[in-house]
């Protein structure tokens, strides 16, 4: 996979199964206008929801014949079997996610997900055929100790530990700095486009310069219309993972506008 410009939106634990029919409707019709109104010199954009797992059949139904692509916010690690409230690959794949994010900063912390079970993620995921977004991110602590640079290297190279250089060509990369999660407080783009630097600069020592040129690095944390732009403009950022401003199809769109 070459490198690519996403814009995903994250719904989290948002909207039911009627909500999400609406929302991505909405969405799907206000992105084929603004794509029939843009000229072709413009970098294609991959647009991509993650709705909650109970929304995921409606609304891949709902955008089958658009250009959105549909998400999972979370995947087993195990192909089946005993693994209460889990989902496989193989569901997703059925209900036509193609790709599914893992290790968000909430999986972390709220839910104590580790580096070795993000890892066994990553690995299950990519050999499936789900393209991974992998999450990372510092916590404000550790931003304020100056180890920002060595946490989100070490869950790099940790979430990557067992993927081969070829399936890393389909790995997505999200660097979301917790304390920016929901906060309303975000990196400044200087300061994203130099962990995104740090980050392509793990891939690359692990599988060289082709591999980490082409990996598409987003950034996510409470990216909004007012500052998607500035972000999107740095070198090294090649697209948002959205939370709460992929949740009104006014702020989706605005900040998908201004990617292009
Ligand atoms: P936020 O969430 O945009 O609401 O900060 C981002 C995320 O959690 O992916």
């Amino acid at each position: 996979m070459s490198r690519k410009i996403y814009i995903i939106g994250n719904w989290k634990m948002h909207n039911t199964i009627s909500e999400a029919i609406k929302l991505s409707a909405e969405i799907a019709s206000a992105f084929e206008q603004i794509a029939q109104e843009t000229t072709q010199a413009h970098a294609p954009i991959e647009i991509v929801v993650a709705p909650p797992f109970t929304a995921l059949a409606a609304v891949s139904q709902t955008v089958s014949s658009t250009a959105i692509s549909l998400a999972s916010q979370n995947i087993s690690f195990a192909p089946s079997g005993a693994h209460t409230g889990e989902i496989s690959a193989a569901m997703l794949q059925e209900v036509g996610a193609t790709y599914a994010i893992i290790g968000h900063s909430e999986r972390r912390h709220i839910y104590k997900e580790d580096d070795r079970l993000i890892q066994q993620k990553v690995q299950h995921t990519v050999r499936e055929g789900i393209i991974p977004i992998v999450c990372v991110g510092e916590l404000l602590e550790e931003r304020k100790n100056n180890q920002h640079f060595a946490v989100c290297t070490q869950q790099i190279q940790s979430a990557l530990d067992s993927v081969t250089a070829d399936l890393a060509t389909r790995v997505i990369i999200a660097y979301e700095p917790v304390w920016a999660i929901g906060t309303g407080e975000t990196a400044t783009p200087q300061d994203a486009q130099e962990m995104h630097v740090v980050i392509r600069k793990a891939v690359q020592h692990k599988y060289g310069a082709d591999v980490a040129s082409g990996m598409s690095i987003l950034y996510g944390g409470s990216v909004k219309p007012d500052n998607s732009k500035a972000l999107l403009a740095e070198k090294d950022i090649d697209g948002a993972l959205i939370g709460g401003a992929s949740l009104k199809v006014d702020s989706f769109i605005n900040i998908i506008q201004s990617a292009q």
